[in-house]
């Protein structure tokens, strides 16, 4: 039987909004936690060997950062000019050093919670829209009409609910830059005028939908001297591009290609896949590309009732429903593509939930799919180059009480431009070892009591280890193959016991000291009903709003197996008891909520954005020093409209412009295109829109 999306109270679970809850993630706070395995939480087991916390330094020596070049004025780099799309200049003009970032201590004086429909930032700062949904971004397009949406138009056209946020120097002399965008999901209440219901949706509206998933590729221009960022109008915009879920062909790369599990009848050959889903956040890497996690996947997918019953354990595993032909939540895909039908073609949902890379600098290249970093619910995946040459990626599994990973590639990075190198380096994540994270806290478990409150150490910290899962095409999970592993990672991670985390969604690491931090964004069935209790690293029962979690890898070595961790943040109102601000004064610290999303400025401060408030407030970007006497110190940079979310967020190279993607504004149960609840940004119906914010003094944000 066929059950209706349904659209639940006005607030969801968490404070987000209901109709939040339906078109992000399937309902899922409505299902059974995918993870049903019983493994043993690490309050069960205390630690007493401790304090290497403290002892423990990771180097910052062999990390590199993305950099832009100077602001001077100066001609359009040659790059930039050039007829068609060549191969630009990438490593070298990434890899500035961080002793030209100007960033400094965090002086900005933060903005109050607020509810108001704009984008609000601190005095001293301005922000304008550089794109949003339905702007032109292939030459030629159209410019957007809400009433007149067409496929064609929509393949070409900035896509729908912007997420990740990637600025990208093109040329040296820091006036062009190439954005990249993932646009996660679509909202058709809040795109199709006259919209009744999902299952009243035309195909073509399903087709538009899907054009409007993907990623987006714009050549940016800097405006004046200023950090604003405008797109390049031009008759031919080489670097131009937009991927979308109908139809962009993607090639599996790893030790999970071609075999058995991707296998399709759309490919036999198991190599191929056609576009990519729900793609959240993600990471510019060292040598010029973009990676992006390929998230709530299971919700485009019918048919799971009909597929085979020894792979329904698996399908489950990833939240697909193998019960209802057309499940809560569904986009009814399959009307317009029978692939998404799993009852008729039972791999194609193993064709999704990977890290895709993606070459801006080469138009024509075809985006991978890299199987070597696992499959699962993919927040993203962040790069840092260990000081052995071996590039390492971090990555979160969003959902609740699932894991923390990593990858450490067989290959060395190898620095500069030279077409060798780029060839090189675009090899580097197509072979390597693949890690889940196992943490035990050095508190007795009787101290985690599921307030919040301290234990008698006075911070939530512990040790961890890196369990190695796969090695190329070696496996070290019993039971599973090398394919295996890769594919059904999730299961893999059950098999060895990794520790249940309160939604790892963005990680990454610090390239002013190499430690490695990542936003808990929530879990409200933490310690509720017979889900799994607290631990000293997710030590709140009924987690509403999130902590950060700090990662410092033993002797600096990121290609390590062992590590030190603590929470220098334990997120909500910080009159609240249960909330942590590394010991600075809690009167002097914003509050915040359900962290999302991290990012760094060339001095190391850490920025932090927000999605699902449920303190009352809009979602904003927060930014704190994250060493020294201000670390703790946490303050609102800015505010999102109602009903958004903030994602994003990037702060460039010379710290002169952050820039946020503003997701699914206005989306509020009961809004549409006619009844908005968000009119920003043009005072209409809502759009969602990527922005950028900076200093009307030129100065380094923030500081
Ligand atoms: Fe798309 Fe994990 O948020
Ligand atoms: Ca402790
Ligand atoms: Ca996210
Ligand atoms: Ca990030």
């Amino acid at each position: 039987m066929t059950e209706r999306p349904r659209l639940l109270p006005l607030l969801g679970h968490t404070g987000r909004d209901a109709m939040t809850c339906l078109y992000r993630c399937g309902n899922a706070c409505d299902h059974p936690v995918p993870n049903r395995t019983d493994n043993p939480y690490l309050g069960d087991v205390v630690n007493t060997e401790m304090s290497r916390r403290g002892v423990v330094r990771a180097g910052a020596v062999g990390a590199l950062v993305l950099g832009f070049g100077g602001a001077a004025a100066g001609a359009a780099s040659p790059a930039a000019a050039a007829p068609a799309a060549p191969a630009a200049p990438v490593a070298d003009a990434l890899l500035e050093t961080l002793s030209k970032g100007k960033a400094g201590p965090l002086t900005f004086k933060a903005i109050p919670p607020n509810k108001l429909d704009n984008f609000i930032v601190p005095n001293g700062y301005d922000s304008a829209v550089v794109l949003s949904w339905g702007d032109p971004v292939l030459a030629g397009a159209p410019e957007f009409d809400i009433t007149a949406q067409s496929v064609r138009r929509q393949s070409a056209q900035f896509g729908y609910n912007n997420d990740f946020v990637g600025v990208l120097p093109l040329g040296r002399d820091g006036r062009r830059a190439l954005l990249v965008v993932n646009h996660e999901y679509t909202n058709e209440e809040l795109m199709f005028p006259g919209f009744t219901s999902l299952d009243a949706l035309t195909v073509d509206q399903l087709k538009i939908a899907m054009a409007a998933h993907g990623l987006s590729v714009v050549e940016l221009e800097r405006v004046g001297r200023t950090g604003q960022w405008q797109p390049v109008r031009a008759r031919r915009l080489p670097y131009n591009r937009r991927i979308t879920a109908l139809e962009t062909p993607f090639a599996f790369t790893g030790p999970a290609a071609g075999s058995a599990w991707l296998r399709t009848a759309a490919d036999p050959r198991g190599r191929t896949a056609i576009g990519t889903l729900n793609n959240c956040a993600g990471g510019v890497t060292p040598w010029g590309t973009v990676l992006s996690g390929e998230e709530n996947f299971n919700q485009y997918f019918v048919g799971g009732d009909g597929a085979p019953e020894a792979l329904k354990p698996k399908l489950a595993r990833y939240g697909i429903s193998t019960t209802a032909r057309v499940p809560s939540g569904s986009r009814r895909w399959d009307r317009a593509q029978e692939r998404f039908d799993l009852a008729k073609h039972p791999n194609e949902a193993h064709r999704f939930g990977w890290i895709v890379e993606v070459d801006p600098f080469d138009p024509d290249s075809t985006p991978r799919k890299h199987t070597a970093l696992g499959r699962f619910k993919h927040e993203g995946a962040n790069v840092i180059v260990a000081k052995n040459g071996k590039v390492v990626a971090y990555m979160g599994d969003d959902e609740r009480f699932d894991y923390l990973y990593k990858f450490v590639s067989d290959k060395k990075y190898l620095p500069g431009d030279s077409a060798h190198a780029r060839r090189h380096n675009l090899t580097l994540l197509e072979s390597g070892t693949l890690y889940v994270a196992k943490l035990t806290g050095d508190s007795p478990a009787e101290e985690i009591d599921g307030t919040g409150k301290l234990p008698s150490d006075g911070a939530f910290d512990g040790t961890g280890t890196w369990i190695k899962l796969v090695s190329g095409n070696r496996s070290y999970v019993p039971g599973m193959t090398a394919a295996d592993v890769l594919t059904f990672t999730r299961l893999a991670g059950d098999a060895v016991l990794a520790t249940k985390m309160d939604r790892p969604e963005d990680v990454q690491p610090s390239p002013r000291t190499g430690k490695i931090y990542a936003a808990m964004t929530n879990n409200t069935n933490r310690g509720v009903g017979t889900n799994p209790g607290v631990d000293e690293a997710n030590p709140r029962n009924a987690n509403k709003h999130g902590q950060i979690f700090e990662l410092t890898e033993d002797r600096g070595d990121h290609t390590g197996e062992s590590f030190t961790w603590s929470l220098p943040i334990v997120c909500g109102d910080p009159a609240d008891a249960s909330t942590y601000f590394a010991g600075y004064d809690k009167s002097a610290v914003s509050p915040i909520s359900c962290p999302d999303n991290v990012a760094f400025d060339s001095a190391g401060n850490l920025w932090i954005s927000t999605d699902g408030n449920a303190l009352g407030s809009n979602d904003g970007l927060f930014a704190t020093a994250i060493e020294g006497s201000e670390r703790g110190h946490l303050k609102q940079f800015l505010t999102v409209p109602v009903g958004a979310e903030t994602c994003g967020p990037f702060i460039t190279g010379d710290d002169r412009s952050v820039f946020v993607a503003v997701q699914h504004p206005g989306e509020i149960s009961g809004a549409s295109v006619e009844k908005p609840a968000s009119t920003w940004p043009d005072g209409d119906f809502a759009k969602p829109a990527v922005v950028v914010t900076w200093r009307l003094d030129g100065g380094p944000v923030g500081s």
